[in-house]
């Protein structure tokens, strides 16, 4: 596929045809998607193809907490899980709320389950003494997670880079024998969509582009 064609139509896929996805097939993705850069080039980066279904479901299961708290903050009119204004909905809230589990049926049911792990000595935090959350490190393990989405384009799959499980991280690290030190990223579905979508919702360039300053023409 042209590369442009790629970048506008790699879309959040999550409802996937029931059909494996080839063993070289996701090989010749991480394959290419390889290339993508990271913090000094240190590469601390391992993915896991997680095969076994009774994990599946346990990772599934894991993302149920996250979601539910996603959701109910998303009715309440909140931009979610965001670090700047506190949330109105309350722990309780989110325990006694019915589990939304068709926001993770996509981790459930996806032909091809990867988790992808970033080795945290090997990230270069610039941002680490700043008085926000930290940016920078994500810098290091998401272009290979969107690297992985855009190369399962080209090969006619989909997929999503799904974070409700990360809340879940100490669990996730015991399920998959994850060192502590290695940070989990992502959990990405992926397979055959059942649709492809092409004209993605995205601001235009106007609001995005300046010149010279954050407010500039
Ligand atoms: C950092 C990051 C975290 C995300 N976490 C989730 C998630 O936990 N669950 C999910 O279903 N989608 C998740 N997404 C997918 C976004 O919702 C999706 O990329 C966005 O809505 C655009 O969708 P579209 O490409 O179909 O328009 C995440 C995407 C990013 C980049």
């Amino acid at each position: 596929m042209e590369l442009y064609d790629v970048m506008r139509t790699t879309f959040a896929c999550r409802e996937f045809v029931p059909e494996p996805m080839p063993e070289e097939t996701l090989q010749r993705i991480v394959e290419h998607a390889r290339f993508a850069p990271s913090g000094g080039n240190r590469q601390g980066w391992r993915v896991i193809n997680v095969t076994d279904a009774a994990l599946r479901e346990r990772i599934a299961d894991l993302s149920l907490p996250a979601a539910t708290r996603y959701l109910l903050q998303m009715q309440a009119g909140e931009s979610p899980l965001n670090t700047i204004h506190p949330s109105a909905v309350t722990e309780e809230q989110v325990a006694q709320a019915a589990r939304p589990d068709w926001l993770v049926e996509h981790i459930r049911k996806a032909p091809t389950l990867l988790v992808v792990t970033v080795d945290l000595a090997l990230v270069a935090s610039m941002d680490k003494d700043l008085d926000r959350v930290g940016l920078v490190s994500g810098g290091s393990i998401y272009p290979l997670a969107w690297n992985i989405l855009l190369a399962a384009r080209n090969e006619g799959y989909g997929g999503t880079i799904t974070t409700w499980g990360v809340a879940c991280e100490p669990e996730i690290q015991a399920l998959l024998n994850i060192p502590p030190q290695w940070a989990v990223a992502a959990i990405m579905p992926l397979g055959k969509p059942v649709k492809q979508l092409t004209r993605l919702k995205r601001r235009p360039v106007e609001e995005i582009l300046f010149t010279n300053s954050w407010d500039g023409s």
